[in-house]
């Protein structure tokens, strides 16, 4: 049902009359120090292209790359990090392959199950959604910072709670309220998973800067420029696409083209299910931030 044509969180095939399954892997190097942290950030990554999907994740694998130099009670907390995650989800780790390599590399490959009725895609925006986001944003620019040793330690802790944050409850709540577009936020920064969207359903997005949610150290972290390399190589290819109101400065700009690791479901949300969809977010102490809409036409706008 999803596979190479176009860009989406995972692959879909479809078992029966109601039943898909969805096949997803990420892995990555450490974003922060500890290594506890490092594995449930990467294994909640890991789950959130099955959320993406609208689906509910239940069987995964570790992948890991490993120094052979790299104390055994390192290795053991992130890989206890990842299973924690897991079992918080529902998960169960079943296996995985681990080889040596000079720099960490740690993710899982997961398996889930959607309902083919109820599945979210990149390509189910219509002109008049609402785009709802989960988590705020500054990911990147908080981590780089981290390892430049410019990091607070409070901001850190901030981020590293949002990014162990599962995308499950909000997954729910999107299939729940019988959305059709959803995406997860993660390297290619907020405007090039909403370009990904947008060219995928045909329309046009319009962002307003003022309702977009940051984390605490993001603006000062923007405007020092500890930005990850991620965040040139996004502005370079989403760039050109995007129309910037002349009031936004070159960190505001960039803090948009961030990458993020494990960051939150841009969801599509039709007007008239709106203060539905607040009042059950609310219920399942989910946060959501209203930031834009989509329209007719093509491309991004970010007033
Ligand atoms: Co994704
Ligand atoms: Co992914």
């Amino acid at each position: 049902m999803v596979g190479l044509e176009g860009p989406d969180d995972a692959a879909v095939w479809q078992l029966d009359e109601k039943r898909a399954l969805v096949v997803t892997t990420d892995f990555f190097t450490p974003v922060v120090d500890d290594p506890y942290d490092y594995g449930a950030i990467a294994a909640a990554n890991s789950l959130s292209d099955v959320y993406a999907m609208g689906g509910g994740p239940f069987l995964a694998l570790n992948i890991a790359a490993l120094p052979p130099a790299l104390p055994p009670e390192v290795s053991s907390a992130i890989l206890r990090g990842g299973a924690e995650k897991a079992k918080e989800a529902g998960v169960v780790i079943a296996g995985g392959h681990t080889i040596q390599d000079k720099e960490p590399k740690y993710g899982l490959v997961a398996l889930g199950f959607v309902d083919k009725n109820k599945m979210l895609t990149k390509a189910g925006l219509r002109p008049g959604d609402l785009l709802a986001l989960t988590k705020p944003l500054g990911f990147g620019c908080t981590t780089t910072a981290l390892k430049q040793q410019k990091a607070d330690e409070a901001d850190l802790r901030e981020v590293v709670n949002w990014m162990t944050r599962l995308n499950r409850t909000a997954g729910l709540l999107a299939v729940e309220m019988g959305l059709s577009a959803a995406t997860d936020v993660t390297g290619f920064s907020l405007l090039g998973h909403a370009m990904e969207m947008a060219a995928s359903s045909g329309v046009a997005l319009f962002f307003d800067y003022t309702k977009i949610p940051f984390v605490s150290g993001a603006r000062k972290y923007a405007e020092m420029w500890t930005f990850p390399g991620g965040a040139s190589d996004n502005r370079l290819y989403f760039g050109p696409r995007v129309e910037f109101a002349p009031s936004l400065d070159e960190a505001s700009q960039m803090l948009l083209f961030d990458p993020q690791t494990s960051g939150g479901l841009l969801l599509g949300v039709p007007k008239e299910k709106l203060p539905a969809f607040l009042a059950r977010a609310e219920e399942l102490d989910q946060p959501v931030w209203i930031i834009g809409e989509a329209r007719e036409g093509a491309g991004i706008v970010v007033a």
